[in-house]
């Protein structure tokens, strides 16, 4: 067996999460009762001037790392119906929260939702019903960064810690979309006849042979990566996911392959951590428990600067939405969409229960 095995790999892994237990404070062995007062809640408000921020960027972790202890630690299942996170990693307003208000509307008690807004961005938009005291604590976030893995697994421990219910956690950003149901959605999440939850898959979509990755994997110096992530493990795929609860604890926990990835990266045109790091984790921790494609439809034709193409109002149409539910093969239907631009509020609003929730 290789050290690039996976079972290796693993055991790596796992070793590294209990290292990070055991160097937990020893001399405070507090019960979890009188941790929970120390820590105080993990969602903060309104986000207004709420954040934690001591310590900008990935630079000042000790906060996160008291969180991310703290969401290994109370890691258990809950036995009631299982519900689903929705995570938001926003720089600007939350344009399309009338439409979620929409797709929430009548499962208030399957869902959460949590938020994680850059402290510098100025929300002009008073957060609604769902989003009400939603924020997390955050810290500066920044395009094609390693701050935006750090802003997920900020988001990831909050949610793990906030509610023992969450058992998927979809990761979104202000420009996505949901274009089916929430009952469809949660169907397709926990097939009825499945008793047990624990086995459910992550949706993470893991890409390798990708023609960018060889100047990817070199971002932050020839061997940088070495030897954690040789260049035959390194995956790509979209920033965006739905991660079954163990996948989540796995990631809150991990810190050998974080420590890489959160490196400076030389060439930050190439270097995009944020599509690196959660696929080459998942395929090598639990290759098999991950579905490779991700719940998000996202259009790339016509790409600028890295951006994929930006849906405007005029776009919008039924039409549309059957087109960016079906997957590519067709084995599979997409949940959410993105990126569309803020004045497609009201013609997604006009559809709502027509097309784009009507099953
Ligand atoms: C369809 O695509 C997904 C994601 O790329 C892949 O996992 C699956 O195996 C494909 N199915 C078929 C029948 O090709
Ligand atoms: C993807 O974007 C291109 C423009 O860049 C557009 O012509 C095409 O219709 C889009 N595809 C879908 C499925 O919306």
């Amino acid at each position: 067996m290789t050290s690039s095995s996976p079972m290796v790999l693993t055991v790596l892994l796992f070793a590294s999460l209990t290292g990070l237990l055991v160097l937990a404070p020893r001399s405070s062995p507090l019960p979890p009762a009188k941790e929970e007062e120390v820590a105080g809640p993990v969602v903060v408000g309104d986000g207004k001037g709420g954040g934690g921020g001591r310590g900008g960027g990935v630079g000042g972790e000790d906060d996160d790392l008291a969180l991310f202890r703290r969401a290994t630690l109370d890691a258990g299942e809950s036995p009631a119906a299982p519900k689903v996170a929705f995570l938001f990693l926003t720089n600007s307003d939350l344009t399309f929260a009338p439409l979620w208000e929409r797709f929430f509307e009548g499962h208030g008690d399957r869902i959460n939702v949590y938020v994680h807004a850059d402290p510098a961005a100025r929300l002009r938009l008073p957060p609604t019903r769902s989003f009400r005291g939603r924020f997390v604590a955050a810290k500066p976030t920044k395009r094609a960064d390693a701050t935006l893995i750090a802003a997920a697994r900020r988001l990831l421990a909050a949610a793990l810690v906030d509610d023992a219910a969450n058992a998927y956690f979809a990761l979104l950003s202000q420009h996505c979309v949901p274009v089916h149901s929430f009952r469809r959605l949660y169907a397709a999440l926990f097939p009825p006849k499945e008793a047990h939850h624990h086995r459910l898959p992550s949706y993470i979509e893991v890409l390798a042979g990708e023609p960018q990755m060889a100047s990817r994997y070199v971002a932050r110096g020839e061997d940088a990566m070495l030897p954690e992530v040789p260049f035959d493990r390194f995956r790509v795929g979209s920033q965006f996911f739905t991660l079954a609860r163990r996948h989540a604890v796995l990631v809150v926990g991990e810190r050998r392959l974080w420590r890489k990835f959160r490196q400076p990266c030389l060439s930050p045109n190439s270097c995009y951590p944020e599509e690196h790091y959660f696929p080459t984790l998942l395929d090598m921790a639990d290759p098999a428990g991950v579905a490779r494609y991700t719940l998000t439809h996202v259009n790339w034709t016509g790409s600028v600067h890295g951006h994929p193409h930006t849906y405007t109002a005029a776009e919008v149409s039924a039409e549309l939405v059957a087109d960016l539910r079906r997957s590519k093969n067709n084995t599979y239907d997409y949940m959410f969409a993105r990126k569309f631009s803020p004045d497609c509020l009201g013609p997604l609003m006009d559809i709502a229960d027509t097309v784009l929730f009507n099953d």
